[in-house]
């Protein structure tokens, strides 16, 4: 593909969801968008690209940059944020929100929905504790088509083996041929909305928890800061943030820190949770 060409997909993908495609990266546009522009009646896709240029398609656009996004996700991935959010981070919040019993976490790149229904099965777990709580689980992506398997709840057998234990899989989901449903009771626990990582998230509200995990390493530098920001802006001022394990805030942002090197849980700077306070 021409550089002209490349060019132009680059900037879309980087305008559209941020994510940053580099010149080693062109087998990812070749083997993603080929099947697109064929879809299309294109034979190529420099034929695609040509047509967008001369006319804009919105609907094409918008399937080109859904086609270049990665939605692997797992149920309890990396297991230590799930058990940290469990063990500590769920407790203080519950102690430092007694008042007003509430409290909100977002997932903001929840691709087919097994993060937040992760945490929605570990708050099921935890209903002695919560009883008289008003506890919410936003789940958010750029993607509707993921968003739409997300809302639906129904899992494949590989997808189920992965990260899922045998008890969970037994309580919470009903086998449907070969796939898995997850009950209504944790289905209904999380509010699924589409939302773009590049807009201003202030209309979600504030979250005593936020996981955006395993999304900024699709972003280049310059976006990564700009979320982050926007980030730390909806974060309640004693909230925390859960990072994939190959993301950071450093050097990135100045308002939110690592609460422990290494564990993939930032706070804002100078804010009290830290886990040496913890029983
Ligand atoms: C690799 S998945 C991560 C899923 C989950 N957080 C996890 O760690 O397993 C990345 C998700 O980010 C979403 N995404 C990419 N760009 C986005 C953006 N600008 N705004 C919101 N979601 C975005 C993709 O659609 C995809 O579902």
């Amino acid at each position: 593909m021409g550089s002209e060409y490349f060019d132009y997909i680059r900037d879309l993908l980087k305008d559209r969801s941020g994510l940053a495609v580099s010149l080693d990266k062109t087998y990812l546009i070749d083997t993603r968008l080929l099947p697109v522009a064929r879809k299309h009646g294109y034979d190529t896709i420099v034929d695609m690209v040509k047509a967008l240029k001369i006319r804009h398609n919105e609907a094409l656009v918008v399937e080109i940059a859904e086609a270049m996004n990665t939605h692997e996700s797992l149920f309890f991935r990396d297991v230590e944020p799930f058990e940290l959010f469990k063990n500590i981070i769920l407790p203080q919040v519950l102690q430092r929100r007694k008042d007003t019993r509430r409290m909100r976490i977002w997932c903001a790149a929840c691709s087919s929905g097994q993060e937040p229904y992760s945490l929605a099965m570990l708050l099921h777990e935890e209903a002695h504790r919560l009883s008289g709580w008003n506890m919410e689980i936003v789940a958010t992506d750029i993607s509707h088509s993921v968003l739409a398997r997300a809302k639906e709840g129904l899992f494949s057998q590989f997808e189920v083996q992965r990260g899922l234990p045998v008890q969970m899989l037994v309580k919470h989901f009903a086998q449907e041929g070969d796939y898995w449903r997850i009950s209504d009771k944790i289905r209904k626990a999380v509010t699924f909305k589409a939302f773009n990582l590049l807009t201003d998230p202030r209309g979600l509200g504030r979250f005593d928890v936020v996981f955006c995990r395993n999304v900024l390493i699709y972003f280049d530098l310059e976006t990564k800061r700009k979320v982050l920001d926007a980030l730390g802006g909806v974060i309640a001022p004693d909230g925390v943030l859960f990072l994939g394990s190959s993301e950071s805030t450093i050097g990135l942002t100045e308002q939110l820190w690592p609460v422990e090197a290494g564990l993939g849980v930032y706070k804002h700077t100078g804010s009290p949770p830290s886990l040496a306070e913890l029983p």
